[in-house]
């Protein structure tokens, strides 16, 4: 049979090539640009050399940015409180156009090279199953085989001199990284005791704040439909109005400025803890920028039930269920909830922080002359007595309640 595997150009899914064909499969090799650094043309080369039958090398950034990093900016999502999600939205992006390739190349298989003991098998696996449901998955750091054969690092470099696949000439870090144009992510090796600090050479997106301009840069961010159309930067008066350009800039800005550091514990689905540090300058930024001009447009009680949506499906992307009936009607919702999130949000970025400055919006539903305390405006302040009175008949009520259980 023909698998398409996810192929990374690292060493552990280059011996999961070389292993797939000795298990006698054809391998087509599938490299999906989602903005990490990566020489891709070496990349294509090196399966090629390996023995792919075909190699795909896949410009997805676009799409990334505008139907998942946008989503997520929209809904503000955000898992336990802190994690952007960088990772988990990545995975249905490269997954569902690894299962299109398979499709259209009349393969049975996929093959990808997450642990068994992670998320990301989750999210690629549910993906495939969700597009191709017919598809039959080759897991190897599922197969005792495989994980067997291959206990560590030494075992893969050893096959590798074995099977003329190159071996990395620098000597790896002490932990798993996954990057893309959203974020890095770091976790395992020395980062597995959670006590353990993050060695100050470890990010590669953004500068320590200790280290970072002793001026801010203040932006200007315009949003349309809750997501951003143009980005200006107020003092030197560049501006980018494309999502690639717009994402890759407020990276840019962000990273200067070491903004989007996080060092977690997180639940991960499958049911253990495990710790992780992220870095997402440029989201940590729109994340910042879009609760500012949603909640200047958006009316009040929508906003609570559209908060509670967003909740659900930074749970739902983190499980790996972006194509799913429920995440579908989530989507949608908070689609709809954009509608009139537009404006503009001026802030500064210094020192790992992002300062909201100001905002402007022809869609606000904010009323100067209602709110201020110099003019009446159409509100008669008589009728707040009223109602403040009928909010404290529960109250007055649960009084007499507590000062007759006092008193008996
Ligand atoms: N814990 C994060 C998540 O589940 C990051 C996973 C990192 N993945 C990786 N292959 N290193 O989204
Ligand atoms: C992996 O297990 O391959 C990486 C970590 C994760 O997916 O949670």
């Amino acid at each position: 049979g023909t698998v398409v595997l996810a192929y990374s150009g690292g060493l552990d899914t280059s011996c999961i090539l070389v292993w797939l064909k000795e298990q006698g499969y054809d391998v087509i090799a599938y490299l999906a640009n989602i903005g990490q650094q990566e020489d891709f043309e070496a990349a294509r080369q090196k399966a090629e050399a390996l023995g792919a039958k075909k190699v795909f090398i896949e410009d997805l950034r676009e799409e990334f940015v505008t139907a998942f990093i946008w989503m997520s900016v929209q809904a503000n999502a955000i898992y336990e409180d802190r994690y952007l999600l960088g990772t988990s939205i990545a995975r249905p992006c490269i997954a569902q156009r690894q299962v299109q390739i398979a499709k259209q190349e009349g393969a049975q298989f996929v093959s990808h090279g997450a642990t068994g003991k992670g998320n990301d098998q989750i999210r690629f696996e549910l993906t495939y199953y969700a597009i191709y449901p017919t598809v039959q998955i080759i897991a190897p750091w599922r197969i005792p085989e495989f994980y067997n054969r291959f206990k560590g690092r030494k075992d893969l470099m050893e096959y590798a001199q074995k099977n003329g696949i190159p071996v990395p000439v620098t000597p790896k870090a002490p932990w798993s990284m996954d990057a893309n144009l959203m974020h890095i992510s770091y976790e395992s090796g020395i980062l597995e005791n959670p006590k353990n600090h993050a060695p100050s050479d470890l990010f590669m997106m953004t500068k320590n704040p200790q280290d970072s301009p002793n001026t801010p840069d203040m932006l200007e961010i315009e949003f349309s439909k809750g997501v951003p159309v143009k980005v200006t930067h107020l003092t030197e008066g560049k501006s980018v109005d494309t999502a690639l350009q717009i994402f890759t800039y407020l990276n840019e800005i962000g990273g200067r400025h070491g903004v989007g550091r996080i060092d977690i514990v997180e639940n991960r689905f499958i049911g253990m803890k495990s710790r992780g540090i992220y870095e997402t300058p440029g989201g940590t930024i729109l994340f910042h920028a879009h609760l500012d001009i949603e909640t200047f447009t958006m009316d009040r009680e929508v906003r609570k039930i559209k908060q509670g949506l967003g909740v659900k499906l930074s749970e739902l992307l983190y499980n790996g269920f972006w194509y799913s009936p429920e995440c579908e009607f989530v989507r949608h919702c908070i689609t709809k909830s954009q509608e009139n999130v537009e404006g503009k949000v001026q802030l500064s970025v210094f020192k790992g922080q992002v300062y909201i400055l100001g905002r402007e919006s022809p869609k606000s539903l904010y009323n100067e002359e209602l709110v201020s305390m110099d003019i009446q405006g159409n509100y008669d302040p008589c009728d707040a007595s009223g109602f403040i009175k009928i909010n404290a008949v529960r109250l007055k009520e649960y009084n007499r309640l507590q000062s007759q259980a006092d008193s008996t």
